[in-house]
């Protein structure tokens, strides 16, 4: 072949190189040890004398310019890669970010409303004693609730709290009067895993100890509470209940936060909706705690189901199922 075609084929081949690649393979093609070009220098000896000069100058000349043809399209390259990352027409990278879960969302709502109103925040244990459990609330060793098919043992006696209403004891126990808190917590029952159940869940407790406090301040302070959190024109109910750590007992019902009290699904076609237990400190409660020239009041809510009514959920296991779409709907 003459060095003038076989220049021609190899800047044709490097100028539709398609990467750094592809020149290197090449160079070594046309330049390397066994390269053609290189093969055609080796035969320059073979050629007669009077032509070898001239030939030898356009094999030098071919050489030049595969070199040059080579180092032009590298810089090509290497500057194509630098301008790479920033190819304004590529869409952007998206970044995820995590969020609160709506339950732990409606339970700071839910503390937040009650420090609004002068409570503090205290905590308790998961795993907690019989005595602070039942015995210190008034609640008889033949409750039902003291049951294993109700509650979870340890094999050392303890066990895992029915209620947040052991750290109403662990609260007086602490200081001195008056005491008013508020107590967010897991709490676990041997309950099934079903669309209203869990084994485990959520409660807040509430507790006011102070000089002179009445039943009004309790029906007062929760109706404040409803209406701040599901919308001020919520009206609510107290009807009389049990509980053996309050006298007298009550429930709380609020107007159906969906139909506004005229009846639907999540109210069962009452237009009520239970919120709450709650009560007068029992008594033997106060007198236990040398409280005696106290009064005071107690309330527990389940946190689930507060949040499923001001979500609009009706199936408690999707707090816990950690279904990435459930969490950004309600995020
Ligand atoms: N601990 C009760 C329950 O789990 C709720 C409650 C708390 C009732 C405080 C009265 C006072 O059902």
């Amino acid at each position: 072949m003459k060095p003038k075609s076989v220049r021609d084929k190899a800047l044709e081949e490097i100028f539709s190189a398609k990467d750094i690649d592809e020149l290197e393979s090449l160079r070594i093609k046309y330049l390397g040890r066994k390269g053609i070009l290189t093969l055609l220098f080796k035969q320059l000896r073979e050629i007669p004398q009077n032509k070898r000069k001239e030939i030898g100058k356009s094999l030098n000349d071919a050489k030049d310019s595969i070199i040059s043809a080579i180092e032009n399209r590298k810089t090509e390259f290497i500057g194509r890669r630098a301008f790479e990352p920033i190819d304004l027409s590529l869409p952007g990278r998206k970044s995820f970010s995590g969020s609160i879960h709506p339950l732990t969302r409606i339970e700071n709502e839910l503390v937040d409303t009650f420090i609004g109103m002068g409570f503090s925040v205290a905590y308790g244990y998961e795993v907690e004693t019989e005595y602070y459990n039942f015995d210190a609330l008034n609640t008889p060793p033949d409750h039902p609730s003291r049951d294993i098919q109700d509650t979870f043992y340890l094999e050392d006696g303890r066990l895992l709290r029915t209620h947040t209403s052991p750290v109403q004891i662990r609260v007086m126990e602490s200081g001195g009067p008056p005491f008013r808190i508020i107590s967010p917590g897991r709490t676990y029952r041997v309950d099934a895993y079903d669309a209203s159940h869990s084994p485990v869940f959520h409660q807040v407790e509430g507790l006011y100890v102070d000089k002179d406090v009445r039943m009004s301040d309790l029906f007062g302070t929760l109706d404040l509470f409803a209406k701040k959190f599901f919308g001020e024109k919520t009206i609510t109910k107290f009807v009389p209940s049990y509980f053996p750590f309050t006298e007298p007992s009550t429930e709380m019902q609020v107007s159906c936060p969906f139909c506004r009290g005229k009846g639907c699904s999540v109210c069962k076609y009452t237009g009520w909706v239970e919120i709450l237990g709650a009560g007068i400190v029992h008594r033997k409660i106060l007198t236990n705690m040398e409280l005696d020239g106290y009064s005071g009041y107690a309330f527990g809510m389940g946190l689930e189901r507060i949040a499923m009514l001001t979500l609009g959920i009706s199936d408690i296991r999707l707090f816990y199922e950690n279904e990435v779409q459930f969490l950004e709907e309600y995020r």
